[in-house]
């Protein structure tokens, strides 16, 4: 989709990090913006960033919870009356949760997969129909590195994230049987600094905790913060990647090189049938 001057974008979790680049270069190219988030603060604050930088933008903020089918279908319909339709979808919105795998609770299985994997689900089932109608659109799922490699300590993460990878290639696959004109990417980020740690903190249910972190949960999590908040690709980068993957039509988006290194090296330890790939030892 080369011209987004005046078309309209819909962005989950533009209310923090990401979402909020995104949502800025939309504006910066002219785009109508729907904010969708749980975070009416957060929204709020892009709302008004977009109006400081590119004034005269139209920005709604939509509060919803992505993990919910019937508020994503709200959403959609919404966009549809208000706007005659969504041309570009990014499916952003997510959370993590730290600990391994056997630590984590049934609640952090449904709440992470609930919002990054269920999330992403609903806003293809809501809005690929419409797009399939208008006859053009773009739907932009953000996975991650964990998408294609599986560290320690995010286990419900990683499994949400291949996931996404999964369910982008399937929709590639899937639109190719029916024709159309809509256009899909996958964004495989490593980690770079945003608030996701205290943001998920603040927003995991309160009754997911049985117990508190162990050490390794801990020291797994500290990492992570460490690794993030010392990311050398910062978020308005990595939209501005996006944007332009979106305009030249490209699929895949690694806007971290060295992530690719890594998961042609998994697929050596694929070919050689050796012991589980292991990207911590291979960085
Ligand atoms: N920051 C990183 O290091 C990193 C790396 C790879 C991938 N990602 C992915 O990038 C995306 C954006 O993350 P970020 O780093 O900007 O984090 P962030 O916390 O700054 O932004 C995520 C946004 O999602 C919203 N959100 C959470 N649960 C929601 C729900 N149920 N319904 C609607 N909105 C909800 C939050 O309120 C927040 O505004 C996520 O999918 C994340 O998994 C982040």
């Amino acid at each position: 989709m080369n011209n987004l001057n005046g078309k309209v974008a819909v962005v989950t979790g533009g209310g923090s990090g990401l979402g909020r680049e995104l949502s800025l270069c939309c504006a910066q190219r002219g785009m109508k913006l729907v904010l969708a988030d749980v975070d009416a603060p957060g929204m709020a604050e892009t709302e008004r960033l977009v109006k400081e930088k590119h004034p005269g933008i139209e920005t709604v903020c939509w509060p919803l919870d992505v993990s919910q089918l019937d508020q994503v279908e709200a959403l959609a319909n919404f966009v549809q009356e208000r706007f005659g339709g969504t041309h570009l979808l990014f499916n952003n919105a997510g959370v993590g949760s730290a600990g391994p795998i056997w630590e984590s609770t049934a609640k952090d299985w449904q709440w992470v997969l609930g919002v990054n994997l269920l999330g992403v689900a609903w806003g293809i089932k809501a809005f690929v129909p419409r797009m399939l109608k208008q006859g053009k659109g773009h739907i932009v799922n953000t996975a991650s590195a964990a998408g294609w490699m599986n560290g320690p300590g995010a286990g419900i993460y990683n499994v949400s994230k291949c996931g996404v990878v999964a369910m982008s290639e399937s929709l590639v696959a899937d639109l190719k049987d029916v024709g159309g004109n809509i256009g899909v990417s996958v964004v495989s980020p490593a980690f770079f600094p945003t608030p996701m740690l205290k943001n998920s903190q603040t927003l995991r249910p309160q009754d997911a905790s049985e117990a508190p972190l162990s050490d390794i949960a801990q020291k797994r999590k500290e990492q992570t913060h460490y690794a993030m908040q010392n990311g050398k690709v910062s978020a308005a980068q990595i939209a501005e990647m996006t944007l332009r993957a979106v305009e030249e039509n490209r699929f895949y988006v690694f806007p971290h090189p060295k992530i690719k290194a890594l998961v042609l090296a998994r697929a050596s330890a694929v070919q050689e049938e050796t012991t589980a790939f292991d990207p911590m030892a291979a960085r």
